[in-house]
């Protein structure tokens, strides 16, 4: 398993980070949805660096050109609901993948304590494809790791890049230990130092989900 994080060199991606974060201007969803979003799209950039390429003539209006072009059959995945905005941004750029979709959420007891629930998945054939998995937060990694497992269970894919934003050092130790023998990569834009009681990243954003559809039950 491989890790790459994506906010060095400094971009435009921190500007983005920054307004996901700030509270002045976590008030706007549709602000919050694009920034989840155009990060998106810089993951696809981003990850379309480490995919193989095969030379193809294109013919233009005047001649023929030769463009090296991506070999790899992609599915695009996502963990509902907060890595569907994610999950946009990859698609803008991958326009030519297959989609799948997890739900996972956390389950509380009445001390406080959760686990994590997968009710449904709904993905193509994944066999021999380059799986795309987006969820904006990486906690605990809980979440990220049975909803690798569920989508391993319906396919056999060549390779899976795990997508998370914000991540907590706990949750990419977490995953870094629990798939380390897996054909996986793990792209992270920031790293956060801490887990709050209730396993809330700190600084974090809050709750992605909610800022991006609003609160639920
Ligand atoms: N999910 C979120 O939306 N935020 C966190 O901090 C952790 C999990």
């Amino acid at each position: 398993m491989e890790i790459k994080l994506i906010n060095q060199p400094h971009s435009i991606l921190n500007t983005f980070v920054a307004e996901l974060r700030d509270v002045n201007i976590q008030h706007d969803p549709l602000r919050f949805r694009r920034n989840l979003e155009r990060i998106g799209e810089i993951f696809a950039y981003e990850i379309s660096k480490t995919l193989t390429y095969k030379s193809h003539d294109i013919t233009t209006p005047l001649g023929t050109a030769n463009e090296w072009l991506p070999e790899e059959k992609i599915v695009v995945t996502s963990i509902l609901r907060a890595g569907v905005p994610l999950h946009n941004g990859l698609l803008n750029y991958f326009d030519r993948s297959e989609n799948g979709f997890v739900s996972a959420f956390r389950k509380y007891t009445e001390d406080g304590e959760f686990d994590i629930h997968i009710e449904y998945i709904s993905a193509p054939d994944l066999n021999k494809k380059t799986v795309i998995m987006a969820d904006p937060m990486l906690a605990t990694g809980s979440s990220l790791e049975l909803a690798y497992k569920a989508i391993k269970a319906n396919g056999n894919p060549e390779h899976v890049h795990l997508v998370s934003i914000v991540a907590s050092q706990a949750g990419v130790e977490y995953i870094k230990n629990m798939l380390n023998d897996e054909p996986v990569t793990l792209w992270v834009a920031v790293v956060d130092d801490e887990l709050n009681a209730k396993s809330y990243i700190v600084p974090g954003l809050g709750d992605a989900g909610d800022l991006a559809y609003g609160p639920k039950l």
